[in-house]
């Protein structure tokens, strides 16, 4: 089974209430139920994790090197400021898909520069709580193909299992 680590980072708790207009309505609970019976459907594992420390979410990034195949992210504010969290990706070597509810590149221009879409497989942005179950298709996807070819690619689960952890 395909284990998938989604991590929404600062000020996502607050969906639902914040800035409404941009953001929308769906609460994190609310999109986090979407997103658990999508993957329910697509017989992924997936782990859902929100905070507003940027720390915490490097140690989740590194983490999930283990313990995951791949990585679903919206780093919120962080995308456009964290080296740090390039940094873990890139060292995690996961298959990363950075979402973003709003579409950054219409916005104010601080917001166009992205830090982790240089090391992400791609970037999902502007289509709301919708581009969360397009990343976790996406990467469904992206794993099954990538597992079904390259056979001799350990998965998460053989990874685990060399390292006699669970
Ligand atoms: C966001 C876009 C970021 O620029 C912003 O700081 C966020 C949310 C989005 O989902 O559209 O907090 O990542």
């Amino acid at each position: 089974m395909l284990r998938i680590r989604v991590l929404h980072g600062p000020n996502l708790n607050l969906l639902g209430t914040r800035e409404q207009s941009i953001y929308g309505t769906l609460s994190l609970d609310a999109l986090d139920s979407a997103i658990t019976k999508l993957a329910e459907e697509l017989a992924v594992k997936v782990d859902l994790r929100q905070s507003n420390s940027e720390g915490d979410l490097v140690t989740w990034i590194q983490e999930a090197r283990t313990r995951y195949d791949g990585i679903i992210i919206n780093p919120a504010a962080y995308t456009h400021s964290s080296i740090a969290i390039r940094d873990a990706i890139a060292a995690a070597g996961l298959p990363t898909i950075e979402v973003h509810l709003s579409n950054i590149h219409q916005r104010e221009e601080f917001r166009h520069r992205s830090y982790i879409a240089g090391v992400a497989l791609g970037q999902i942005s502007g289509f709301g709580p919708t581009g969360y179950l397009l990343a976790l298709r996406g990467l469904h996807d992206h794993l099954s193909a990538s597992q079904g070819q390259k056979k001799t690619t350990p998965s998460a689960t053989s990874r685990r299992a060399e390292k006699g952890t669970r």
